[in-house]
């Protein structure tokens, strides 16, 4: 068994994703960046290795159970173990100023809710065994204020949806893991990448700060719940 702790984040390549996975590999963790497009996610890996950070690509697009099942496989026989798994991987398949709930198609829905829910259910089972072996789990749902079901607005249904099933399983997984393995969401606010734009209100750097705070939590710190910047939301 490995002593060095051990990361996983899924949509690495870019964006939240990549930015967390710096700043995790900066704070003394093994990261294991998840990506799709082979070269493309070593490619990023490899920026960090030129920053002597310890970090790892690996492909794998979420919605396939065969690349879930690989990446399982190349965890399970490298590290035995995973500390903090971040599911940041996500789409956003709705057009801004366009989108409405009478439009959208049940097939947008679908492809939405392929990764943001179902993809992380996926990657949540496939890597929980691997969790357990910690002794102190982390798991960060990146969720949205847009999955928020007491704030909830019009437009992005498909989006919205995915989002408030994500947080639902992070209440499921919460339950069922117990103590051993924590499993918060957080928001990470409306952040300048490229599903946020560039007229959002965050940078990245700040985007990411919940989703650290939330894959370091003390061992007496919160599971189950829904928080951005650190503050507790309302589901
Ligand atoms: N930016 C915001 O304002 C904001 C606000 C609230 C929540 N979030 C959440 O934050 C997370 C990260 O978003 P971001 O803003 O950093 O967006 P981003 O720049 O669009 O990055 C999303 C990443 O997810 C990857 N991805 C998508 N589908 C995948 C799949 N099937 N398998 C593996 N990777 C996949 C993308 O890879 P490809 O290049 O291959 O598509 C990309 O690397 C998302 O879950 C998003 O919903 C963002």
């Amino acid at each position: 068994m490995i002593n060095k702790k051990i990361a996983l984040v899924t949509g690495a390549k870019r964006g939240l994703g990549f930015a967390t996975s710096e700043a995790l590999a900066e704070m003394g963790y093994t990261v294991i960046l998840v990506g799709r497009g082979k070269k493309e996610i070593e490619a990023q890996a490899e920026i960090l290795k030129t920053k002597k950070l310890d970090v790892v690509g690996f492909y794998c697009d979420i919605t396939k159970d065969s690349d879930v099942s690989k990446l399982k496989s190349f965890v399970a026989e490298n590290f035995g173990k995973l500390d903090v798994l971040v599911n940041n991987a996500g789409v956003f398949n709705e057009v801004m100023g366009e989108s409405s709930v009478f439009t959208t198609t049940a097939v947008v829905v679908k492809e939405t809710f392929e990764t943001n829910t179902l993809g992380t259910f996926r990657v949540m089972n496939a890597l929980s065994d691997l969790l357990k072996k910690s002794n102190e789990a982390q798991v960060v749902n990146v969720s949205s204020g847009m999955g928020q079901l007491s704030e909830m607005n019009g437009a992005f249904p498909g989006y919205r949806l995915s989002k408030t099933a994500m947080n639902a399983l992070t209440k499921i997984y919460a339950e069922e893991f117990g103590d051993t393995v924590k499993v918060n969401s957080i928001c990470p606010g409306w952040v300048k990448t490229e599903m946020g734009g560039a007229g959002a209100e965050r940078t990245i750097p700040e985007g990411i700060k919940g989703i650290v705070w939330a894959a370091t939590l003390p061992a007496n710190g919160p599971t189950g719940g829904f928080y951005r910047d650190g503050e507790r939301l309302d589901w």
